[in-house]
């Protein structure tokens, strides 16, 4: 770390004050080392910001020229790793302002005119914010992609539906993975939606009560993208709601990414043995040599953790703050940053590891076998030929204590015995016919749920054309 323009004063608001701070408290409150990161978009909103203060009169044309060539260097110098981030000067802001004084002079210390740290900061979180929003919609699109695609593969691959971790009744495996497409789906709209509410310009509140320059709002807004400004100073500069927003959004994507890794886990444990997961995902263990271990899963369903630590820091660092900015709001980026960057890394390798999914369906099938998955569909027989459903219910319970007896599933009675184990039920026996072990098989019983949002293969098939039909 060098002082490249020691010249001048240590701090921008040194000349009030007769003692430096100490090494300790200068590390403490900088954010030099984080809020780097907003270097391209505190770049971007100060030009923003330098073009309208000409176009208005405030600065010569002259100073916007040599601030927009100061600016163009300065980018380069990130860009390629050479720009000297200095500790002394707190913040990626004051950064790169004292830099373009040093290379422009005069017209680097007019940038700061009409506008405050405060409502800088607000601009570029938000300019940060919706450049990340952006690509998790991508990524989230890209694996949407791909588990339609690993659904259609398997819109007919039978597998026991579990409630309670019981099997329930036949579903197909992509009936399966098509409930974690609405999942993300959900979530995408939740990411658009507060990208709305991100997409608004605070620059231009100033410290917290608006500047006495006669500023443009509405043009800088436009230069940067943003859809309006804000229309209060106050909330302006001091409210983080919208990276909260973004915080519960991306709680709530890796809580349903989490279940997924749950399931996968389950899933590929030998006791399950539904599936395999390629081996990119796993790791091995440095003592049992026989094991393959899902890493990528496990760590998914454990990094929900910190993103959900994240947003409840992020609620807590908002709670008791009283109008308009405090410097709590500092510690509102690291949370940020390290949700955005676990939820962009989740998706992208969730994305790939769908693609490797081995589907073991004869597991899935002999799974079946162990539940009386087709008890329902036995009980509906019966209801539809006359019998009141709970009478139905009490019949087709009584069959399958029958079948716990003799160790057999529901399809492997045969007709009079079927009958017989019912038969403490009145009229339930007689209305037993040949044609039950149609609805007794899985295909019968999968193909008999043919509604929208029922497992029928068809259905499935028209779910994954639905949504491949808004996907671009
Ligand atoms: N680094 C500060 C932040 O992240 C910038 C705003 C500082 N403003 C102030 N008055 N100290 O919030």
């Amino acid at each position: 770390m060098t002082d490249t323009t020691s010249s001048q004063p240590a701090k921008a608001w040194s000349g009030r004050f007769t003692e430096p701070v100490s090494d300790l408290v200068k590390r403490y409150t900088a954010s030099v080392f984080f809020d780097q990161r907003m270097a391209r978009q505190d770049i971007r909103g100060s030009l923003a910001h330098a073009k309208m203060l000409a176009r208005q009169g405030i600065i010569g044309a002259q100073d916007l020229a040599d601030i927009e060539r100061g600016m163009a260097q300065i980018a380069g110098e990130i860009e390629r790793g050479e720009f000297a981030w200095n500790l002394d000067d707190e913040d990626v802001h004051l950064n790169i302002e004292k830099r373009l004084t040093a290379l422009v002079g005069d017209a680097g210390k007019r940038l700061h005119t009409g506008r405050s740290r405060n409502d800088q900061v607000a601009t570029d979180i938000r300019l940060w914010l919706r450049d990340a929003i952006d690509q998790i919609l991508a990524l989230i699109g890209d694996f949407q992609k791909n588990l339609l695609d690993v659904a259609e593969a398997n819109a007919a691959t039978a597998m026991p539906g579990f409630t309670h971790l019981q099997v329930a009744q036949p579903v197909t495996f992509g009936h399966h993975l098509m409930a974690y497409y609405e999942m993300s789906r959900r979530d995408a709209e939740r990411f658009a939606d507060a990208r709305r509410r991100v997409n608004r310009l605070p620059l231009g509140a100033a410290a917290l009560a608006g500047t006495s320059y006669p500023i443009d709002r509405e043009f800088v807004a436009r230069e940067l993208g943003f859809d309006e400004v804000c229309y209060n100073s106050l909330d302006a500069v001091s409210d983080r709601d919208f990276a909260i927003e973004f915080c519960a959004a991306s709680a709530l994507l890796m809580t349903h990414l989490s279940r997924f890794s749950e399931e996968l886990i389950m899933w590929m444990s030998p006791r399950v043995g539904f599936i395999d997961l390629a081996d990119r995902f796993c790791t091995g263990s440095s003592i049992m040599p026989q094991k393959k271990n899902p890493d990528v899963p496990e760590l998914v369903r454990g990094k929900t953790g910190r993103v959900n630590g994240s947003l409840i820091a992020l609620l807590t660092l908002m709670k008791g703050q009283p109008l308009a900015y405090n410097k709590d709001n500092q510690e509102d980026k690291e949370p940020l940053f390290d949700t955005a960057d676990t939820v962009i890394d989740t998706l992208r390798i969730y994305a790939d590891m769908i693609t490797g999914i081995r589907v073991k369906a004869d597991a899935m099938r002999d799974a079946l076998k162990q539940g009386y998955a087709t008890a329902t569909d036995l009980a509906d027989y019966l209801v539809k030929n006359g019998l009141p459903f709970r009478d139905a219910h009490e019949a087709v319970a009584l069959a399958v204590r029958a079948a716990d007896v003799k160790g057999c599933d529901l399809p492997q009675f045969s007709l009079d015995e079927l009958r017989a184990a019912m038969a403490h039920v009145p009229g339930a026996a007689e209305r037993v016919k040949d044609d039950v072990f149609g609805v007794l098989t899985v295909e019968g019983s999968l193909a008999s749920r043919k509604h929208v949002g029922g497992t029928a293969p068809e259905q499935v098939r028209a779910a994954i054309a639905r949504a491949r039909s808004t996907l671009a």
